[in-house]
């Protein structure tokens, strides 16, 4: 199989997982990664449970694409944040039904919960509304996910990055689990918040573990062991 078909079948059965884990349904949610000639990304309206690896469109940063389907109609947030973020080469976006209860308030998700560091932070933002596959939803976009991983969308979604796809999986399902967590504790009133200084040892801690990073990087487990031990 080539490289191409393979990356092509490994985003299939990603779209299959965000189905299967509940983080996304019917026609909504796109992926792309980023390769040699631009980025693959999933095409438009096509349920994933019927997409096969030939439905994935290939694109130039230019926004041409070859392919008999058309592109996801995100296609601009996904070329702008790959072109934008050197550090990533994975982008999913789905609409979670905890992180898009936040998003239909505005909500930013605060440090009320250790993990929002996971998206590389204290807060997890929530960009401005705009009407989807639009260029000013990209912007919005780009802004929230400015030294972060993951955003909230506006009355939409959310966006979670990663290195790989199965990083950026993981990430979105931890989005979803700290949105719901969060939407729950808000029933018993606004929880306290972690201080800064606090999420500045917790952010320190994932970076010295390699925190969430294990399934992307071959030993990071023995690094980060060694580094722990030291
Ligand atoms: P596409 O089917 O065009 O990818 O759109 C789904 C979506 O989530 C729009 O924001």
């Amino acid at each position: 199989m080539s490289d191409t078909m393979q990356l092509r079948q490994e985003m299939v059965e990603t779209c299959r997982k965000m189905n299967a884990s509940g983080i996304n349904q019917g026609t909504s949610g796109n992926l792309s990664v980023r390769n040699a000639e631009g980025f693959l990304i999933t095409p438009t309206s096509l349920p994933y449970d019927l997409m096969q690896p030939e439905d994935l469109i290939q694109m130039k940063f230019s926004g041409e694409y070859e392919g008999a389907r058309r592109p996801s109609s995100e296609w601009r947030f996904h070329r702008d944040i790959l072109k934008a973020r050197q550090d990533i080469d994975v982008v999913l976006h789905c609409h979670s039904v905890y992180a898009t209860t936040l998003a239909c308030h505005h909500k930013t998700i605060p440090s009320f919960h250790y993990m929002t560091g996971v998206a590389g932070g204290t807060t997890i933002r929530c960009a401005k509304y705009a009407t989807f596959g639009t260029q000013a939803l990209s912007d919005n976009a780009l802004e929230a996910l400015q030294d972060r991983l993951a955003c909230l969308l506006g009355q939409h979604g959310q966006i979670s990055l990663g290195k790989t796809l199965s990083s950026a999986l993981w990430l979105a399902i931890e989005v979803e689990t700290l949105a719901r967590l969060y939407v729950q504790a808000l029933t018993l009133g606004e929880p306290p918040i972690l201080s800064d200084e606090e999420m500045g040892r917790v952010l320190q801690q994932m970076k010295n573990m390699s925190y969430g990073l294990a399934p992307d990087l071959e030993g990071v487990n023995d690094t980060a062991r060694a580094a722990n031990a030291s």
